[in-house]
């Protein structure tokens, strides 16, 4: 499958298992839940969640979750995100996750946000991540 169409039912299908995957977060300093999951390019579903540390910068995002358990899958290509949380303000992706998600995805691929209620929005990764610096940087 080289081209995938993100339809609503993907959308919904992404949308589950970044919702299931924030119940697993591991959590206990900020209390911040969050869930991820990414769409690979043989259409297969992959989530993550973020795990704290007690020694805080070595915790991880969700979305290093996701991209850890798509890069176990064999999988390379990243077709489209979901990123799930709580709050009134949109859960996007961290400065480091968005550079993350470059390694694996196109400037157009799109980063869904959402709540544990509904997909509140989209981006493109070329809107979050704009001039970014990527694989192709280091071919001479
Ligand atoms: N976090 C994520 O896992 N993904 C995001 O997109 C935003 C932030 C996590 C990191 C930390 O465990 C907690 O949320 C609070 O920052």
């Amino acid at each position: 499958m080289s081209d995938i169409i993100v339809t609503e039912s993907l959308q919904v299908a992404l949308w589950q298992a970044a919702k299931a995957a924030q119940v697993q977060a591991y959590a206990p300093y900020s209390r911040f839940l969050v869930g991820a999951a990414v769409l690979d390019e043989h259409g297969r579903i992959h989530a993550g969640c973020n795990v704290e540390n007690a020694a805080y910068p070595q915790g991880t995002c969700a979305e290093a979750g996701a991209l850890s358990a798509m890069i176990l899958a064999g999988s390379r290509r990243a077709k489209a995100v979901m990123v799930l949380g709580e709050g009134s303000g949109l859960v996007t992706p961290c400065g480091g996750c968005r550079q993350k998600l470059r390694e694996f995805a196109s400037p157009d691929t799109l980063i869904f946000i959402a709540s544990p209620q509904e997909v509140r929005t989209w981006f493109t990764l070329q809107q979050l991540l704009p001039e970014s610096f990527g694989p192709e940087h280091l071919t001479t």
